[in-house]
């Protein structure tokens, strides 16, 4: 599905070596977290993937086909709503199909149930200076939905959200995600949040940005919170801990 194949990316401005030599493949369905120290690449590995900056070199592609621009199956959520402000939360989350000339007759329809999935039943025509910073967040990420991507790429969506919004918000993203065939690339701060999300945790190390591990954490699913407390989730916590600070691990009982 997502290939990046020895990919490094350098910004001309200041000659910073963003990523360097990044190999990662992305299964149909899979949901990756990505994590690692600020600067290490992150924001920039998804940005190559959305299509939205060029590679400098190597080469990234989604089902076969090499990324040169931005595309409709591939739908992007920022850590801020980027909502637009004259618009009501319908039009929105409405707004990408229509620019894309791919909106129907069912689109408002649908845009209406997945607002309801959101909790935001009622909020359809308020604006979004109305809403709340966790309201805005979610109807930016019903507008990636309403897309149907192939590939959701979220870069720490929850960020700006307090912490009981935030453990709500991501076991709804997995109920979402576990209807559909869509693989997600997820950028967090939080190791927690990426261990219980994801069927992969690649943890990235800076100057210059790339990966130094891969965690598979084997935690069954549907995931919850309560699994926060088993063995399996301390030790991939722990091992990415030890990755991004470099602390010793505990020698084995
Ligand atoms: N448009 C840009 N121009 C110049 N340097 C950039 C640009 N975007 C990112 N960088 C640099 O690339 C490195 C990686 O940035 P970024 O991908 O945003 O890291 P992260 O998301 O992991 O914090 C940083 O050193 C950052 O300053
Ligand atoms: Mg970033």
């Amino acid at each position: 599905m997502i290939r990046l194949q020895n990919v490094s990316k350098t910004f001309a401005r200041g000659s910073v070596e963003a990523l360097r030599d990044v190999s990662l493949t992305v299964a149909p369905g899979e949901f990756v977290a990505i994590v690692g120290a600020s600067g290490c690449g992150k924001s920039t590995l998804l940005r190559l993937v959305a299509g939205l900056v060029p590679v400098s070199t190597g080469q990234v592609s989604l089902g076969g086909t090499l990324v040169s621009a931005p595309r409709a199956d591939t739908a992007m959520v920022f850590q801020a709503p980027t909502l637009l402000p004259w618009a009501d939360v319908l039009r929105n989350v409405t707004f990408p199909l229509r620019l894309m000339g791919q909106a129907n007759a069912e689109t408002d329809a649908r845009a209406r149930a997945l607002l309801e999935t959101a909790g935001l039943k009622g909020f359809e025509h308020r604006l979004p200076k109305e809403l709340s910073g966790g309201m805005q967040q979610r109807v930016a990420i019903c507008r990636a939905l309403l897309q149907q991507p192939r590939v959701l790429l979220m870069d720490e969506p929850f960020g700006a959200l307090d912490a009981l919004t935030r453990e709500e918000m991501s076991l709804e993203l997995l109920r979402i995600w576990a209807g559909r065939n869509m693989a997600v690339l997820f950028v967090t701060h939080s190791i927690s949040e990426a261990v219980l999300l994801a069927d992969r945790v690649v943890v990235m190390s800076p100057r210059p940005g790339r990966i130094a591990e891969i965690i598979t954490p084997n935690l069954p699913r549907p995931r919850s919170f309560e699994q926060e407390g088993s063995a399996e989730f301390h030790s991939a916590a722990q091992r990415i801990r030890a990755l991004i600070y470099g602390e010793r691990l505990p020698r084995a009982a």
